[in-house]
């Protein structure tokens, strides 16, 4: 009888040392790399964001100007990864398309040598810049659409934007878009990201390391919450209905999407984030139902869940915007897996740095000394 006590999910268990991100789950502090997420949210843009998590330092206007040159290059995807992404079922769920596509980019890539950082880079900055195109042409294929070639002019934001709709985005919808993937770029050692570096540890490439961790991200318990909530808004029906609809969840002991997260105690700091962008972007382009709703639910939940520690998170706000930008509900989870994939990489640089193969343990709750008993005689 082993005496080792698990703790389900390794919650709270350290899984590396990792100098990228910080969480004060009880304060509401995010940091990167020591930058506070509400600072980089109003004054950093997503590349900027990225440069920052992948190098530890901000860049000057030199090395930004430098980085956004080589991320850019790396937008133009291989006409065979299109050819395959057009022979993708179109009935599937964007984020199977992205797995699959991400493992398909590394089969037409040159090879890695993980242990030159120069090539790490390289590979880094092609992962990243072929997010935005492939969440985009598949949108657009399954639509019955043309693929619409990326634009080296535009940001990762105004292209995956330009992309899915063909159309370029204003200059608000282009800031609200950065200012997501800011807020999502990173989040310590969350599912995903775990998944990415114990895939990294085997020495893969990045392209299976990050296709592994969109297939983590996936899940409704991570990243799928933010098309929740939007499903959940539909569902309560209008702000005369979110009291009784919230009483009665309550009655039900039933989760409410948005709300509530395993390590913050007080109000995720990305959701006052979002919520200012949110009230620009409803200000600007006039309010919705869906948005009055979200809203009361905001107050009502506060009411009751507050003193619980219980308060909004990151997607109560994010679906909202998402769906005034006339994004599909099911291409909210891709956009976030697009953000984090600077995070991922960022795990990926830090593991091969100083890599070492994870291999945890196990307790044993099986049979010994079985009988072997032959197949007639069972
Ligand atoms: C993220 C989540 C799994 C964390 O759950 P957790 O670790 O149990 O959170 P806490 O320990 O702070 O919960 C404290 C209490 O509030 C309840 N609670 C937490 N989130 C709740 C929610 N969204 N709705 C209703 N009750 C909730 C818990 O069940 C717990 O109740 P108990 O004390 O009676 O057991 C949970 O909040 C959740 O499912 N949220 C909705 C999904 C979502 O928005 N996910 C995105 C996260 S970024």
């Amino acid at each position: 009888m082993s005496t080792q006590k698990l703790t389900p999910g390794l919650a709270g268990i350290p899984a590396a040392e990792s100098s990228i991100s910080f969480i004060d789950g009880q304060e509401g502090i995010l940091a990167y790399r020591g930058h506070k997420i509400e600072v980089l949210a109003e004054n950093s843009t997503f590349e900027e964001t990225t440069y920052l998590l992948w190098n530890a330092a901000l860049p000057n206007q030199a090395e930004l100007d430098a980085f956004k040159k080589e991320l850019t290059a790396c937008y133009a995807l291989p006409e065979e990864l299109l050819t395959a992404l057009r022979a993708l079922p179109k009935g599937g769920h964007p984020m199977a398309a992205l797995q699959a596509m991400v493992a398909m980019l590394g089969m037409v890539s040159p090879k890695c040598d993980l242990k030159d950082s120069a090539a790490r880079h390289q590979t880094s900055l092609r992962v990243l810049g072929a997010m935005p195109i492939l969440i985009a042409a598949f949108e657009r294929v399954r639509a019955g659409k043309e693929i619409i070639a990326p634009d080296p002019e535009l940001s990762v934001a105004g292209n995956f934007l330009w992309c899915l709709n063909g159309e370029k985005p204003d200059a608000i919808e282009e800031r609200i878009m950065d200012c997501a993937l800011v807020l999502h770029a990173e989040h310590t050692m969350n599912a995903s990201t775990f998944s990415c570096r114990v895939v990294a540890s085997t020495e893969t490439d990045a392209y299976t390391a990050v296709s592994g961790a969109v297939g983590t991200l996936y899940g409704p318990l991570h990243g799928g919450a933010n098309e929740r909530v939007l499903h959940q808004l539909e569902t309560i029906g209008g702000v005369d209905n979110v009291k009784s609809w919230l009483d009665a969840q309550v009655a039900k002991k039933s989760k409410v999407m948005g709300i509530g997260h395993s390590v913050y105690k007080t109000k995720d700091p990305r959701a006052y984030a979002l919520q200012n962008l949110a009230r620009e972007l409803f200000d600007a382009r006039g309010t919705t139902d869906l948005y009055a709703t979200a809203l009361e639910l905001e107050k009502h939940a506060a009411e009751v869940f507050g003193a619980r520690g219980v308060w909004p998170n990151v997607d109560f706000f994010s679906g909202i915007v998402y769906e005034k930008l006339g994004i599909p509900t099911d291409v909210f989870t891709p956009i976030f897996a697009l953000a984090r994939t600077a995070g991922w990489l960022a795990h990926w640089r830090e593991q091969m740095g100083d890599n070492k193969l994870f291999r945890p343990g196990q307790i044993y709750t099986g049979a010994h000394d079985a009988t072997w008993v032959p197949i007639e005689e069972r």
